[in-house]
């Protein structure tokens, strides 16, 4: 596992680092001992960095985090995110006293006195042009609540604007094989003033494991199976947007450049890790044979110019024209 700087805080981060969304709720059914063996194998394989938030499983992936910290000794980092438990999507929801109560139950959850990165959970773009909401972050790090903020973003716009608050350190956005605009005018942006990028939905929500098919059965609790139109948030959360038929297809274009030896989900990985300005990319996982899968990219030697020039035709033929104009 090779390490990358994240932001300004010093941290030496994970490459492939884990999120615990799968482990929380929203992906069908999960097994606590399963989650938290995966948990444990995310440890043994070099990974030091879990993505969570409060919502996911309404706390039941923070109190698995804070297992984990109890059952190893190895220090490792954990970044939540607050705004999701608001009742309404409102900018005066983002108040520093809703954030303060939000992080006292993630301090809750995870039975510490400080989290490690607190990132707004992708709020309504209107925040972002609230400096109060980021002065409110500042007095948390100042009363020892939080160490470092971020957000996580929907939408390159909102990276931008997010990064002229001094005080934030990453960028969560989701960036893969089917989503390339952030690389073109906020990763150097983002470089230029040492903020952090973490890569979310990194497997397209799976689609890019290659282990996918159109007969696939997603349980109705899985927002793979109800939320491909974006019934109950950005639709770009699942699948990355991607209309699920052409992700197959593409996918079988893709599966044409696989480098020898290796599974589509690590060459999925290897792409993205092939931009300097992302710090991890975050893939989900629920099973240990996963994480093992997964931390493997990082041991990929670099891809062929070729593949990449390849990867970025088949996303400016099939598609850019209803990806780009969106997120
Ligand atoms: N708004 C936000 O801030 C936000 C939104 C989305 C995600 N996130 C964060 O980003 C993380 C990653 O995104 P994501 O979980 O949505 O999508 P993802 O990482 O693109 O896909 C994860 C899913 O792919 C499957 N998978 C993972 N590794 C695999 C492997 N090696 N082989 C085969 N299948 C594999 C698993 O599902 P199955 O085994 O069930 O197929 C897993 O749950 C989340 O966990 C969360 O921490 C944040």
């Amino acid at each position: 596992m090779k390490y990358r700087e994240l932001g300004r805080t010093g941290w030496k981060v994970s490459e492939i680092s884990f999120g615990a969304w799968a482990i929380g709720s929203m992906w069908g059914q999960v097994d606590d001992s399963e989650s938290l063996a995966a948990l444990h194998k995310a440890l043994d394989v070099g990974i030091n960095f879990f993505d969570t938030a409060d919502v996911y499983g309404d706390g039941r992936s923070e109190r698995l985090l804070a297992r984990l910290r109890k059952e190893r000794k190895e220090p490792f980092y954990i970044a939540t995110k607050a705004g999701r438990r608001l009742p309404e999507q409102t900018p005066e929801g983002y108040s520093a006293e809703n954030l303060t109560g939000f992080v006292e139950a993630s301090l809750r959850n995870l039975q510490t006195d400080c989290l490690d990165l607190l990132q707004l959970h992708c709020p309504p773009t209107e925040v972002y042009y609230r400096p109060e909401v980021f002065e409110a972050l500042d007095r948390l790090v100042e009363a020892g609540k939080i160490r470092h903020y971020g957000v996580s973003v929907r939408t390159v716009e909102e990276g931008l604007k997010a990064i002229e608050f001094p005080g934030v350190q990453s960028v969560q956005i989701i960036f893969n094989m089917f989503r390339h605009r952030p690389a073109e005018l906020f990763f150097p942006e983002a470089q230029r003033r040492r903020v952090g990028i973490l890569a979310r939905v990194p497997l397209a929500s799976g689609l890019l494991t290659g282990r996918m098919a159109r007969a696939t059965k997603f349980t109705p609790d899985d927002h793979r199976n109800f939320n491909r139109q974006g019934a109950l948030f950005d639709r770009g959360e699942t699948f990355s947007g991607v209309d699920y038929d052409l992700g197959l297809e593409l996918v079988e274009n893709l599966r044409e450049l696989l480098p020898e030896g290796s599974t589509m989900a690590e060459f999925a990985l290897r792409w993205i890790l092939m931009f300097d300005a992302v710090t991890c990319a975050i893939p989900g996982g629920k099973r240990p044979s996963q994480v093992e899968d997964n931390a493997r990219a990082s041991d990929l030697p670099p891809l062929a110019d070729a593949t990449l020039q390849r990867v970025r035709e088949l996303y400016d033929s099939r598609l850019r024209n209803s990806v780009h104009p969106r997120w």
